[in-house]
C-alpha cells in the first residue's frame, strides 16, 4: 500500500489537490504556522506545503512506520512520530496553528485539544464520484454521499466551518496508475496485490474532493 501511494503521488496525479490544500492553508492560517499532519502517510502534502509556506515547525503523525519512514526522508526538518490517532496525540495542548487531516481518521476531541484558539483544521475527504470511472473494474469501496457533512457534524462541538471547497479534475491514468490508486486507499485493504486487473487502456478518471476548513472556537475561560 505504501509503495503504491508513493508511486501514484510521485507521478503528480493529485498535484491539483496539493495546490488547493496549499492555497487554502495560505488563506486561512497565519504566518509561520506550526503544522500538524494527522495521518500524514508518506508526507506528500506536508512536503508540498513546506515548499510554499514557511512554517515554524512541522509534525507528521501516522500509525504506519513504513509510511512515516518515507515522510522522514522527505521531510528532514519535520518531527515524524508513529502513533495511533485514537490515543492521546503526542502533542502539547493549544500548540497547533494548522492541522491537516487528509483521507485519514479524525479524533475530534484530540484535534480540539491540540489546536490553539482560532487555529485551523483542514480536512480532505473524497466525494462520491471520486474515481467513478474505475470504481467497478478496480474493485473500489463506495464513498458514502454526505461524508463531508458528516465530518462537519463531527467537528461541530469545537470547530466552526469557515469554508468548504470542492476540488475536481480529470486524471489520465495508465493501467499501472489504476492498480496503484486501487491499492493505496481504503480499498487497498480489500484488494491484495494481484487482485486488481489493470485496465487495458489508459482511463480518464475523475478526482473529486471536499476540502473543508474549520476554525477552533475560542475556549471559554473562567
Ligand atoms: C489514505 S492514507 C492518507 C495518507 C496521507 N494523508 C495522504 O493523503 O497521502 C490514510 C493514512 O492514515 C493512517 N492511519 C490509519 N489509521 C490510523 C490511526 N489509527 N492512527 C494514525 N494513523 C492512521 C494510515 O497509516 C495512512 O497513512
Amino acid at each position: 500500500m505504501v509503495q503504491a501511494r508513493i508511486d501514484f503521488l510521485e507521478k503528480g496525479h493529485f498535484e491539483p489537490l496539493a495546490n488547493a490544500v496549499i492555497a487554502t492553508a495560505q488563506r486561512f492560517s497565519g504566518k509561520q504556522p506550526l503544522v500538524l499532519d494527522v495521518g500524514a502517510g508518506t508526507g506528500y502534502y506536508l512536503n508540498a506545503l513546506q515548499e510554499q509556506v514557511s512554517v515554524s515547525a512541522a509534525v507528521a503523525l501516522d500509525i504506519s512506520k513504513y509510511a512515516l519512514r518515507r515522510s522522514a526522508r522527505l521531510l528532514p526538518d519535520a518531527l515524524c512520530l508513529v502513533c495511533d490517532v485514537w490515543r492521546p496525540l503526542p502533542v502539547a495542548g493549544e500548540s497547533v496553528d494548522l492541522l491537516l487531516n487528509i483521507f485519514a481518521p479524525r479524533n475530534v476531541p484530540e484535534f480540539a485539544r491540540v489546536c490553539r484558539d482560532e487555529g485551523v483544521a483542514l480536512v480532505v475527504t473524497p466525494l462520491p464520484h471520486h474515481l467513478r470511472e474505475i470504481a467497478e473494474p478496480a474493485g473500489l469501496l463506495d464513498i458514502r454521499p454526505g461524508k463531508d457533512i458528516e465530518v462537519a457534524a463531527s467537528m461541530a462541538d469545537f470547530f466552526d466551518v469557515v469554508d468548504n471547497v470542492r476540488v475536481e479534475f480529470t486524471m489520465a491514468l495508465s493501467p499501472v496508475d489504476v492498480s496503484n490508486v486501487a491499492t493505496m486507499g481504503p480499498a487497498g485493504h480489500h484488494n491484495l496485490p494481484g487482485d486488481v486487473d489493470p485496465l487495458p487502456h489508459s482511463a480518464d478518471t475523475t478526482a473529486a474532493f471536499s476540502v473543508q476548513v474549520f476554525r477552533r472556537r475560542p475556549r471559554t475561560r473562567d
